[in-house]
């Protein structure tokens, strides 16, 4: 890497809910030159992006790029984010997170399903032979975003000035400033099954209304909601929050119902945590009954550096 000081500029971790969105989870192969085109692939994400986002600049195109704990140290040379990890398997009485492999995601949303296409096809064709696609998933906005279960999904997110507090790293980690983790997770549910409770049951298992989104009060004790185990209090009692861009997908004719879920955060742990509480319980042994009607199929960690590391990157 090339010694000189970049000015800080961060990803787009904040872009706007889109209508549409992929997700793509590659590894890195290891062909001789694989490590070389990586690097200069991500250095030029912003021409690529360029490339398509001049066709409609109403479209609000935006890549992500995250990196995985294992090939960050071979892609960058730079220092480990401090919390930097794989993804930990939290295996609870009755569900489990599972941890699965991905070295690189690139998260692109747009308002148009063709620019996010579009995009992903020069990505891949400049990666060529360097990566294997592990997962590519393609959401979609769903009616008043809503998720398949029928809720309304992202309305505790953070706005405004809180956004970059929850999801940016400062001065904490002096290596990662304008960088964030990302954890995504692959769910697939069951929704005869969820179809099966009455709205009422729902309505509880989450921990807000369907039809107006407004939230209940949380349990005092036993069964908690989903809204409430992801609520998360550090020793001094201040709540931390994190910027979720969950997108349904799936395809009725293969009976395939889906959410995939992506956090962003500055702090690891508070989405470790989440997970804790969500397979585990709180109490433990009292789990998210939302697990008993979605399985993750994938469970990833990555680290988003600043833009201006990214470019960076082809330098070498
Ligand atoms: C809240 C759906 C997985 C973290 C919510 C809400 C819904 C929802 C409908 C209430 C509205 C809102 O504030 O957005 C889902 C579905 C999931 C899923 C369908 C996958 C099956 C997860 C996971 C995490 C998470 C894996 C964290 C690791 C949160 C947080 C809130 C939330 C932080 C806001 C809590 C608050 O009110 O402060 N989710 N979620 N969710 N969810 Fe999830």
């Amino acid at each position: 890497m090339s010694g000189h000081r970049v000015p800080i500029a961060p990803q787009r971790v904040n872009a706007p809910l889109t209508q549409s969105a992929t997700f793509l989870v590659v590894s890195v192969t290891d062909k001789p030159d694989a490590i070389q085109t990586v690097r200069s692939t991500l250095a030029d994400v912003d021409s690529l992006a360029k490339n398509v986002s001049i066709r409609d600049l109403s479209a609000q195109f935006a890549c992500t790029v995250g990196i995985g704990s294992d090939i960050w140290d071979r892609l960058t040379g730079l220092p480990r984010p401090s919390e930097l990890r794989p993804f930990r398997e939290i295996k609870g009485e009755k569900h489990t997170a599972v941890s699965t492999p991905g070295d690189i995601l690139f998260h692109i949303r747009s308002e148009r399903r063709d620019i996010c296409f579009e995009f992903e096809r020069q990505l891949l064709d400049q990666l060529g032979d360097s990566v294997t696609v592990i997962d590519e998933t393609v959401g979609f906005r769903y009616f008043d975003v809503r998720d398949l279960l029928g809720f309304v999904d992202g309305t505790a997110n953070p706005v405004g000035l809180a956004v970059p507090a929850s999801v940016l790293i400062t001065e904490e980690d002096p290596s990662a400033v304008g960088g964030s983790y990302i954890v995504v997770q692959k769910y697939t549910h069951d929704l005869p099954g969820w179809k099966d409770l009455s709205t009422e049951q729902q309505e509880r298992i989450i921990g807000r209304t369907k039809i107006d989104n407004v939230e209940l009060d949380d349990a005092e004790s036993g069964q908690r909601s989903h809204k409430t185990l992801n609520t998360i209090e550090d020793d001094d009692g201040n709540e931390h929050e994190i910027l979720r861009d969950n997108m349904p997908f799936g395809s009725p004719g293969s009976a395939e119902f889906g959410t995939y879920f992506i956090g962003y955060t500055r702090r690891l742990w508070v989405i470790e945590k989440m997970l804790e509480r969500m397979f585990v319980g709180d109490p433990p042994g009292l789990h998210d009954r939302i697990l008993d009607f979605s399985k993750p199929l994938t469970g990833t960690t990555f680290f988003a550096p600043p833009a201006s590391v990214l470019a960076s990157l082809g330098s070498d």
